[in-house]
């Protein structure tokens, strides 16, 4: 194993977690989870693609560390967000006798880490659990912060709750399985934490090593979910409901995002690929509305590209952007709001009229048919 970094997450509420980033971390994952909760019992949720590789290995670190351990698999994908799922997680809880005292270990990507975290959230009123994120968006973002939740045909993440995990093991090994679409997941995410960091490092540091990490290089992947998550635990520590304002900033690059997902139908468009062309698009939108400086958009650009997440070849209708924004959880009333940068380091929460939105989605609709044409 490399050397573990343990990264704290200490909450206003008095309670904290510990993050561990390393390469092999989950040789411990056992002791370690039974230091913070010698109990009996533990309830493993996985999804059926990387449950049989990595639930394995956590249930017999767990039971080598003497707990009582079950296992529950989800189908892989978005879809076992649902109520629906939960709802059978619930039962297994209940029928395997699991109690308050008891603990659940969500070992997968972002999908099962909040259905998970969901069950755990809800069970009994709450009962503690673990977060082993296995992709690299979960090991930056997913596992880090609380959030949990699952979807209603509506719409994503509508039904859910901010629980805590108790511990969160990222063992970068587990990246060895991950498809191009899981890279760019977790690249998107970082460059967007890397822009709205308040360090500039962070940007510079990743500006650098973008070659190292698209090579997949170990001591890069470790450094950078270390940076992220590092970044993503300060967040959270003042602002653990996203109530102050200060957590807004994670949805840099999202508003758009989120449209352009739901109107190419979920899956057809990776989470990473969205959220960078949402970056390109929030950071011209700045441009104008907070005279934000070309050169920062420039260098915003060949940050994505140098992380393989170039411009996106794919145009909808603009009215229908901006009716699917505003139906978006994040609008307040209506009005759309979006993370627009003035620098690296620097954002502010803003509101655009629609009149104005419209001419920058309608620009930028023209100019991705373009793309589309060029084929
Ligand atoms: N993924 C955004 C957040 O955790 O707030």
């Amino acid at each position: 194993m490399s050397e573990e970094r343990e990264i704290s997450v200490n909450l206003k509420d008095g309670s904290s977690y510990t993050i561990c980033v390393a390469k092999g971390a989950l040789a411990t994952i056992g002791e370690k989870v039974a230091a913070l909760k010698p109990c009996r019992t533990a309830m493993i949720v996985s999804d059926e693609t990387v449950g049989p590789v990595y639930a394995t290995l956590v249930k017999k670190r767990l039971e080598e560390a003497g707990y009582e351990v079950y296992d529950a698999l989800v189908p892989s994908g978005e879809t076992s967000k649902s109520v629906e799922i939960a709802s059978e997680l619930w039962q297994e809880l209940a029928q395997r006798q699991l109690c308050r005292d008891d603990l659940l270990v969500a070992v997968g990507g972002g999908v099962v880490g909040d259905l998970a975290g969901f069950v755990a959230a809800t069970y009994m009123r709450g009962i503690d659990f673990v977060q082993v994120p296995t992709t690299l968006l979960a090991m930056v973002d997913a596992s880090i912060g609380g959030k949990t939740g699952v979807d209603l045909p509506c719409g994503k993440n509508l039904v859910g709750s901010f629980h805590q995990p108790i511990y969160t093991c990222a063992d970068t090994r587990c990246l060895r399985t991950l498809t191009d679409e899981d890279w760019a997941n977790g690249f998107g995410e970082i460059a967007k934490s890397s822009v709205v960091c308040s360090e500039r490092s962070f940007y510079e540091w990743l500006r650098d090593h973008a070659e190292d990490l698209c090579a997949h290089d170990d001591q890069a992947l470790e450094e950078v979910v270390a940076r992220t998550a590092e970044f993503k635990a300060k967040v959270v520590e003042q602002d653990a409901t996203e109530s102050s304002g200060i957590r807004e900033c994670l949805n840099y690059g999202h508003t758009l995002a989120h449209a352009i997902e739901a109107a190419a139908g979920y899956g057809e468009i990776g989470h990473g690929r969205a959220v960078a062309e949402g970056m390109r698009f929030a950071a011209r939108l700045a441009v104008q509305v907070l005279e934000t400086d070309t050169d920062f958009v420039a260098k915003q650009d060949a940050l994505l590209d140098s992380l393989g997440l170039e411009e996106l070849a794919w145009t909808c209708n603009p009215d229908r952007l901006l009716k699917l924004m505003k139906g978006d959880k994040k609008a307040r009333g209506g009005a759309i709001r979006f993370v627009l940068p003035h620098d690296f380091t620097s954002w502010e929460l803003v509101e655009v009229d629609d009149d104005l939105l419209m001419v920058h989605l309608s620009a930028w609709c023209e100019a991705k048919e373009k793309l589309v044409e060029a084929g």
